[in-house]
């Protein structure tokens, strides 16, 4: 398996390539929403960054040269912590003006640990709001140099050092960090690939030593190429999978940086062996591919100290882990972990006691004892992704049955995480079972023939097609005639106690709303301007998504939309992803509405769907992706009956 790029090495590339003197390209940058804040960030400061969603994450071109001054914008951080502090030591550094803020959870993160250092080297920084939280106000500075700093950290934080190091950088400062135990090192390792003189050798500075010393430096940074690597948080949520899910996996090209993998340790302890290979690295980054073989059964665990910097974002993930090990297992000296995203002690303490598992919980640790038998229960996220991710690898492979409040929130840093564990589900608990009918998914951009393509699929092999489209059209003519079509709350308000569903009719399904069928109402231009709306509210998406199930349940089914592999059926037993130029795709949407095929028309056309290509792939909920085990297929030369017997060999290779 792959996972998709580590987002601190991703935040650092987005945040720090756009002020080299030179031009950069880095490519498979993490797609999670929290580096999309990054990048957009740095362009609202006017740095020169294009950024392109590609097959294995974003990639970034940068010009190179810094950011505009005087623009002094407000800049929203999301979720994102990495991207609210090490932009702070940016701005310091830099002098450029700007308000740093963020959704409520990142408020109420603390923020004097590095609004006070860089307060400390001379730079003007305000509360905007509650003292010590988002938003900050940090000042432009015209003329005179910063303060050279020691600072010594009293908690180890890779992003209260970065900040500083970034502030003496760009400020031309001596400084040094010294933290209690040594913290991730990406940002040094950055700096020094880009010609910047950093000293950070643990060997002859010390653990958790760092110093920029900027005499005899000419200034300017190089610019970066690099391909990130693999994302080891991540990867240990396929990890934790394969251990509870007793089904060994390998993952590859993941960042092996010494301060982040120090779960790897904790899991030998627990039993696993993890066989590590080596690849070349990337930007003074090492890489490696892991082969994990799970034991027969979990052993309980112990950590703290030093470990804990190193480990800080799996200890949710090991805390489930725990609940499933033979003995009790021990987290110490983790306090940090209760100023995360959410307070991640207070939040696994009270999950797991729901789930029946034996919790205690100290201001700086758990005590979990692992218990066999089935867990049951409500999940409450809190927003993490971190929480959701641990708990969704437990419904998983855990033998547990959860429901999980939030499942969107994964987005932040791995948008493919419930298709990437779907492998692990225990036998017998795919996430389409009780289904008992077959189901082939058929997603891809607007006009890549979606429907039509699946609907012969589904004569052929005497199927039924279903249109997830249809059901949006539904709600939206419902809510049409309710008055409510520009009235998202009440929308949502009604959707969940919807009186609609999916009924056989010829060899597809017709949609009976409140039992009348709407029929050739769902076609209308009122209904076509407002269904994409209609079709973004999460509530609405629910709906849709267990009626959906419910027919894969009930028949053999072809699927089109555009998140039926990765969010409606990532258990199903063929996905394909239909693509096509985006201009052949402009010619058949004309051709099937009538209309001239002439030039003009052709090059309007293509905009549009480009446009909507871009909306649909970047929309926060259940965004347009090809699901990692989706089949492409370019149809742009292709005609309709070879696109559909590709498909029909497919699916006798995939039900034999
Ligand atoms: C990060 C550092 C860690 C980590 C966070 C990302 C980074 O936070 O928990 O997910 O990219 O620098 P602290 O530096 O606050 O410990």
């Amino acid at each position: 398996m792959r996972v998709p790029g580590d987002k601190s090495i991703s935040h650092r590339a987005a945040l720090i390539a756009p002020l080299a003197s030179s031009p950069s390209v880095v490519r498979g940058l993490s797609d999670g929403v929290d580096v999309r804040a990054s990048v957009r960030a740095m362009q609202r400061l006017g740095a020169a960054v294009e950024c392109t969603d590609e097959e294995r994450g974003l990639t970034i071109r940068c010009a190179g040269g810094g950011l505009e001054f005087g623009l002094a914008p407000r800049l929203d951080c999301g979720n994102s912590g990495t991207t609210a502090r090490l932009l702070a030591g940016i701005l310091a550094g830099s002098g450029a003006a700007a308000v740093l803020d963020g959704d409520p959870s990142l408020r109420s993160r603390p923020m004097r640990r590095v609004i006070y250092p860089l307060q400390a080297m001379g730079a003007r920084i305000e509360y905007d709001g509650e003292p010590e939280r988002l938003p900050v106000r940090l000042h432009g500075r015209a003329t005179g140099a910063l303060r050279t700093l020691r600072h010594r950290g009293r908690v180890a934080s890779a992003q209260v050092k970065s900040a500083v190091l970034l502030a003496g950088v760009l400020g031309r400062v001596r400084v040094e960090v010294s933290e209690p135990a040594l913290s991730r090192d990406h940002t040094e390792r950055m700096l020094a690939a880009m010609g910047v003189p950093i000293a950070f050798d643990p060997e002859r500075m010390g653990a958790g030593e760092v110093r920029f010393d900027p005499s005899g430096w000419e200034g300017g940074l190089e610019g970066l190429r690099m391909t990130v690597p693999g994302d080891p948080s991540s990867a240990a949520f396929l990890i934790g999978a394969s251990l509870l899910g007793g089904r060994a996996v390998r993952v590859e090209a993941v960042a092996a940086n010494a301060g982040r993998i120090g779960f790897l340790s904790v899991l030998e302890e627990m039993g696993a062996r993890v066989d590590r290979d080596p690849e070349p690295a990337q930007a003074d980054e090492p890489l490696e591919t892991w082969t994990v073989h799970p034991p027969d059964g979990l052993r309980a665990f112990s950590i703290g100290g030093d470990l804990i910097p190193r480990v800080v974002d799996e200890i949710p993930l090991l805390a489930v882990l725990a609940a499933r090990a033979r003995g009790r297992s021990e987290i110490r000296d983790a306090a940090e972990l209760r100023v995360k995203e959410s307070d991640r002690l207070a939040v696994l303490a009270r999950t797991l006691g729901r789930l029946g598992v034996v919790v205690e919980e100290r201001a700086d640790g758990l005590t979990i004892r692992g218990r066999a038998g089935r867990l049951r229960g409500d999940v409450e996220t809190r927003g993490d992704h971190r929480i959701a991710m641990a708990f969704g690898v437990l419904d998983a492979a855990g033998d547990a049955d959860l429901r999980i409040d939030d499942r969107a929130c994964v987005d932040v840093s791995y948008p493919g995480f419930w298709e990437a564990i779907e492998p692990f589900r225990r036998r017998g608990r795919r996430a389409r079972s009780p289904r008992t009918g077959r189901v082939i998914a058929v997603d891809g951009p607007a006009a890549s023939g979606k429907s039509s393509t699946a609907r012969s699929v589904a004569r052929r092999l005497g199927f039924v097609h279903v249109n997830s489209g249809l059901l949006y059209r539904a709600i939206t003519r419902w809510a049409l005639d309710r008055g409510i079509a520009e009235d998202g709350p009440s929308i949502e308000a009604a959707a969940p106690g919807l009186e609609i569903d999916l009924v056989p009719a010829g060899d597809g399904f017709d949609v009976s709303v409140e039992g009348t069928r709407p029929g050739p109402g769902l076609e209308t231009p009122e209904v076509t301007a407002r269904v994409s709306a209609v079709s973004m509210l999460p509530a609405v998406r629910e709906v849709v998504l267990e009626r959906l199930r419910r027919a894969g349940r009930r028949h053999d089914i072809v699927c089109d939309g555009r998140d039926i592999g990765t969010a409606v059926f990532p258990g199903a037993d063929l996905k394909v992803f239909l693509v096509a130029e985006a201009r052949e795709r402009a010619r058949r949407r004309l051709r099937q509405r009538g209309a001239p095929l002439t030039d003009d028309e052709v090059e309007r056309e293509t905009r549009r769907l480009d446009a909507r290509d871009r909306l649909d792939r970047s929309r926060p909920l259940s965004p347009l992706r090809r699901a990692s085990d989706a089949i492409e297929i370019d149809t742009t030369s292709m005609s309709p009956k070879r696109v559909v017997d590709a498909i029909l060999e497919l699916a006798a290779a995939a039900f034999r």
